[in-house]
């Protein structure tokens, strides 16, 4: 038999590390530039209703379905459904992905809080960072960048650390330190932005809607696949955190208050940002539209701008934002590697250490050797994409249909089982989100998205980058998937009494 399997030390443990976990890159880099490519305040809209329909609904399958059958996705959902462990690994191998590019903005924003004690990105941030910095060539580029690999090095390092303590000692510890310490910089930091010449201006473009844009299938995927990784749903981490949590807890309570936590985050972050583009707009006398391309560098480029022309003050405020960002970073990656490791680990009964060991290496060696050259921005906005907008949501439309469509029976089951435990009962609703409204909005924005990258491609990167890293990526998510669930497993995968 495989080892017992570990367990937060309490449900204050669990709810801190699931915070931990979704507030993170997700919350302070990814949000503000998605909103902002996707029409700024228009964003709003689609995104609270993705969180509605979406993400709190899933959020409880995922804490449910983790809890009772006591597994990373493939054991938990074989237990739960016996044809559905191909899911769970398509989910695992997204968050293989995930972290392997998570790593390089980390160690960006590591450096960056280091060029913040001098300034060093100078008048254009824009060009320092992508020239100066990443050094970005035209098309494939592979030449060594040796800054990038160091920092890379560092942030593996930290978070294996991190990992080789386990639950309790490893992941728990790491939250305790760093969600108390991250609210304080935080708020820090979005007091003082607000409080800006110009703020006003940014902030009435972040939350004035554009009708127009809900038009855009794009958006709403875009709306759908942000919900999903910034609330760490439907790619496997919710499963595997819940799996550690013992048979009485209360789920949905616990589900409430990470989910508000998270999204309150997402909002100060985007209240942060945009405060400092409506700054800037000010100081340049241009529109806030105007003032920087939402792109995915924009936290790398409209911070630096912004903290050199506040002077001196603008140091610290560079340091509370490149420190807030790395911290809820570290939290996050640990939770996505613990997917993974915690998989191999139910599938073939092996140790914990020897999991970290394989799953922490491989990682570690593939992300060295793509984001330590002068491609790295390239693979992380194209992988990024192709793993949020089409990993990750097509992951959670198969989980969500799996149960609710084909096994009606394993619904129902999940319904009372939840609320036998959860204070904040759910009910009719609830599965009816699941079964009718969350689905097919899902399939709805994934098929018309998956059209446009067809067609129209995705962003101007040429055609070999798009099929090798974007596609490239989906097709090792689905062939991936189906070998390692052909592949033997250790017989405590099978065992169904562990359900509880
Ligand atoms: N939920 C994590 C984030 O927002 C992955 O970054």
């Amino acid at each position: 038999m495989s080892a017992q399997r570990e367990s937060w030390s309490a449900r204050s443990g669990f709810i801190l590390a699931a915070i931990g976990s979704a507030v993170g890159l997700g919350n302070i880099w990814r949000f503000p530039y998605v909103s902002y490519e996707n029409g700024g305040g228009a964003f709003f809209v689609p995104y609270l209703i993705a969180l509605m329909t979406a993400g709190f609904p899933l959020l409880f399958l995922d804490y449910v379905v983790g809890q009772k059958y006591k597994g990373a996705p493939p054991t938990a959902y074989r237990r739960m459904i016996k044809s559905a462990e191909g899911i769970g690994w398509w989910q695992v191998l997204v968050c293989f992905i995930v972290g392997i590019f998570y790593a390089p903005i980390l160690s960006w924003a590591g450096h960056y809080i280091l060029y913040a004690f001098s300034h060093a990105w100078g008048e254009d941030t824009e060009s320092f960072f992508s020239h100066s910095y990443l050094q970005s060539g035209k098309g494939l580029d592979f030449t060594f960048v040796p800054h990038l690999f160091v920092g890379l090095v560092i942030v593996w390092i930290l978070a294996l650390i991190i990992m080789y303590g386990g639950i309790r000692k490893g992941v728990e510890l790491a939250n305790k330190i760093c969600i108390p310490l991250l609210i304080v910089m935080f708020s820090v930091l979005v007091a003082r932005a607000v409080m800006l010449p110009g703020a006003i201006e940014g902030l009435n473009t972040f939350f004035t809607p554009d009708w127009t844009k809900m038009a855009n299938p794009k958006v709403w995927l875009a709306a759908y696949g942000h919900v999903f990784f910034s609330m760490s749903i439907g790619f496997g981490i919710m499963v595997t955190y819940a799996s550690y949590l013992n048979r009485n807890a209360n789920l949905t309570g616990s589900g409430l208050v990470v989910g508000f936590a998270n999204s309150s985050f997402e909002l100060l972050a985007g209240i942060g940002i945009f405060s400092v583009l409506g700054f800037m707009a000010q100081a340049s006398g241009v529109p806030v539209s105007e003032v920087v391309k939402g792109s995915i560098g924009l936290a790398f480029v409209a911070f630096p701008k912004i903290i050199s022309t506040m002077g001196d003050a603008g140091t610290i405020v560079g340091i509370l934002f490149f420190g807030s960002l790395f911290v809820a970073g570290i939290t996050s990656i640990v939770s996505i590697l613990q997917v993974p490791i915690s998989a191999l680990q139910d599938k073939f009964g092996w140790s914990h250490k020897k999991s970290v060991t394989v799953v922490g290496g491989a990682s570690a060696v593939l992300s060295l050797a793509l984001f330590s050259t002068r491609t790295a921005i390239t693979f992380v906005d194209v992988i990024d994409n192709f793993t949020n907008n089409i990993g990750v949501v097509f992951g959670a439309v198969l989980s969500i249909i799996w149960v609710t469509w084909f096994n009606r029976p394993v619904m129902e089951k999940l319904l009372t089982h939840i609320n036998a435990i959860s204070s904040f009962k759910v009910g009719k609703g609830w599965v009816f989100m699941l079964t009718v409204v969350t689905p097919l909005s899902l399939i709805i924005a994934l098929v018309l998205s998956i059209k446009s990258l067809l067609t129209e491609g995705y962003g101007d990167y040429d055609f070999v980058t798009q099929v090798v890293f974007g596609w490239g990526v989906v097709a090792f998510f689905a062939v991936g998937a189906f070998i390692l669930t052909g592949i033997k497993a250790h017989p405590s995968h099978e065992n169904t009494d562990k359900e509880s």
